[in-house]
């Protein structure tokens, strides 16, 4: 996944603008407490630049596996500047969506990040998405996608999309699940394309 997978990569400005302007502040459903549909219950927020140590240890606790799905085997390790990178903010053009146990045991830390950020394409964000090992398949994934596809739209983007390996049946589908439409990825027969053009909010 290039653009929101790779966070030495500058983005710039999306060229298409939006017809109406994006909010200049987040949106307060951005900062939610919440129970997934798993029953889960989540503090979801977006990241900010004091979250790095947070960042770093929910990167270093993935499994080999997940964090092979996220970076589709590109990187194996993520450096500290990778990772202030990740949790600086830029709104509109970008966005780190993170879910945070309120659990007693586990105490704040990170569980689930989701993200956007623009792409190479005009008016396109890339998105990508991660959630814990032993918090998967309890609906952390899906609080946190459909918060980010409501985002992206609210930024101004005609579309979001993104990446992953054709064998990866979960992401495929939670991404089908908010209408993405899965296609072939040009020259990459191991990958899945996921695009979903946005509306107007
Ligand atoms: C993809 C990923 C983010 C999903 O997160 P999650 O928290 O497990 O997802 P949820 O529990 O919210 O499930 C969301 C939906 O995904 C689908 N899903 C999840 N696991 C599935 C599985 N094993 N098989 C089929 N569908 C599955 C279902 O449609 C599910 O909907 P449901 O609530 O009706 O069951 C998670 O598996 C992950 O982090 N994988 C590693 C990183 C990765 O692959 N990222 C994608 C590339 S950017």
């Amino acid at each position: 996944m290039s653009g929101a997978a790779d966070p030495s990569r500058t983005p710039e400005v999306p060229q298409e603008q939006p017809s109406q302007q994006p909010p200049a502040r987040l949106p307060r459903w951005l900062n939610v407490r919440c129970t997934s549909r798993g029953g889960a219950r989540l503090h979801i927020r977006p990241l900010r630049a004091e979250d790095a140590a947070r960042e770093r240890a929910f990167i270093d606790g993935l499994s080999p596996a997940s964090l092979s799905q996220r970076l589709l085997g590109t990187i194996r390790e993520v450096t500290d500047e990778q990772v202030a990178e990740l949790v600086r903010p830029d709104w509109p053009r970008r966005l780190a969506l993170a879910a945070l146990s309120g659990d007693a045991i586990t105490g704040d830390g990170i569980i689930g990040v989701a993200r956007f950020d623009v792409s190479e394409r005009p008016g396109s964000a890339e998105f990508a998405i991660v959630v814990a090992d032993h918090w998967q398949r309890r609906g952390v994934g899906h609080a946190l996608f459909h918060r980010l596809v409501r985002a992206a739209r609210l930024a101004g983007y005609r579309e979001l999309v993104g990446t992953t390996f054709a064998v990866n049946r979960e992401m495929i589908e939670l991404a089908r699940s908010h209408g993405f439409e899965v296609g072939p990825e040009e020259g990459e027969p191991s990958l899945r394309r996921l695009t979903l053009p946005l509306q107007a909010a």
